[in-house]
């Protein structure tokens, strides 16, 4: 147990089960101290040796990709099975801090299935308590976040509060009827996490490309932000996507077609090398052909935070050839497997 301290001792990141070496890996590579990595299931602890409170703050403001949400951490406490509420209360009176709000949390592994909802009933007495002593103001900026890795044990973190944070790092979308695949609430969330003004970039009467399209799950996302849709498999497209006055299906390799005219989005979810689509992401965008790029990288088994690096430097040392600068934006989606996800533009805005 440790005791609390109004300035934080460590972050803590939540991540998809699995890629926990990936995520400490990257935290070691963008920390600016040295540090001690321990793993959990579904998240990890970066401690630097040296108490660094402003390390962790640039830490927590970084564009983690392997991260889903991070947090600073004040307090790690073990707590009984009878009252749990008390040891909690009396840290946070010892912190003495206001925050806007308090989640519960949980990591996204079937062990925290069962946590779900022990987080839910206890959350009601957690909230009646903070908000009993004036902890809990809605103008504070910061959040205050339980994690729960067990229900015998609670990391008591916070992190500065935004719109597009969601409970446990997960965004909870809603499947559309209509939509052909599942793999459409990868694009959709991509958009929500990635993309910046998203109402300004994706405007109805521009035109997309879509690598590996069917059966058209990606495809739906652009249609239903009014774009005109190259949709390139030699597989079927299927459901509302099949004959779409907004879609042109093209059987065709991924790799060799290029449209007649440049246009302003092009999206890839082939299942091929990382390396072979970040080579053709950079060729795309260092001829012009598009500006806005969302592709995915499938990831290998080992060293995947290595084999990321080296697709995001090609496409960026291409783009430097060309006498281009880009702008990108990678994130492991709550909806992404064995992949992340990237948005790269060349765009100035
Ligand atoms: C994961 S699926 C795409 C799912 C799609 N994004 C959706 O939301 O429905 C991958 C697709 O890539 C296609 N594909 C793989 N290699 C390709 C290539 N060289 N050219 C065109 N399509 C390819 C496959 O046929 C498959 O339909």
């Amino acid at each position: 147990m440790t005791a609390i301290a109004a300035q934080p001792f460590a972050l803590l990141a939540y991540c998809r089960a699995g890629f926990e070496p990936d995520c400490a890996e990257e935290l070691q590579d963008v920390a600016s101290c040295d540090g001690q990595i321990e793993k959990g299931a579904g998240w990890v602890l970066f401690t630097p040796k040296k108490a660094n409170p402003r390390a962790l703050n640039s830490l927590i403001q970084a564009k983690l990709i392997f991260a889903r949400q991070s947090v600073l951490v004040h307090a790690r406490l073990e707590l009984g099975s009878r009252d749990r509420l008390t040891p909690i209360v009396a840290a946070l009176n010892e912190l003495q801090q206001e925050f806007c709000d308090i989640w519960l949390e949980y990591p996204d592994t079937n062990e925290g299935k069962s946590l779900s909802s022990f987080c839910r009933k206890f959350g009601d007495y957690v909230l009646k308590a903070t908000s009993e002593h004036g902890w809990i103001d809605n103008l504070g900026e910061q959040r205050l976040h339980l994690f729960f890795p067990q229900q015998n044990e609670v990391f008591i973190a916070s992190r500065p509060a935004k719109e597009m944070d969601w409970l446990c790092g997960i965004p909870r979308l809603r499947m559309p009827v209509d939509a052909p695949s599942r793999s459409t609430l990868k694009l959709h969330e991509a958009i929500l996490m990635l993309v910046d003004e998203p109402e300004r970039k994706f405007r109805e009467g521009m035109t997309g490309v879509d690598l590996g399209a069917a059966p058209g799950g990606w495809t739906y996302q652009l249609v239903m932000r009014g774009l005109k849709v190259f949709a390139v498999d030699n597989g079927p497209m299927k459901g509302s996507m099949e004959r779409h006055h907004q879609v042109k299906h093209i059987r065709d390799d991924g790799f060799k077609f290029r449209p007649k005219n440049p246009v302003e989005w092009l999206v890839c979810d082939m299942v091929e090398q990382p390396i072979r689509v970040a080579e053709l992401i950079a060729k795309w965008l260092a001829s012009g052909m598009a500006r806005r790029t969302i592709f995915n990288l499938k990831l290998p088994m080992k060293k995947r935070y290595l084999e990321v690096s080296k697709c995001l430097a090609l496409i960026e040392a291409k783009l430097e050839q060309a006498g281009m600068q880009c702008h990108w934006r990678a994130k492991q989606l709550y909806h992404d497997r064995e992949e992340i996800t990237v948005y790269l533009t060349t765009a100035r805005d």
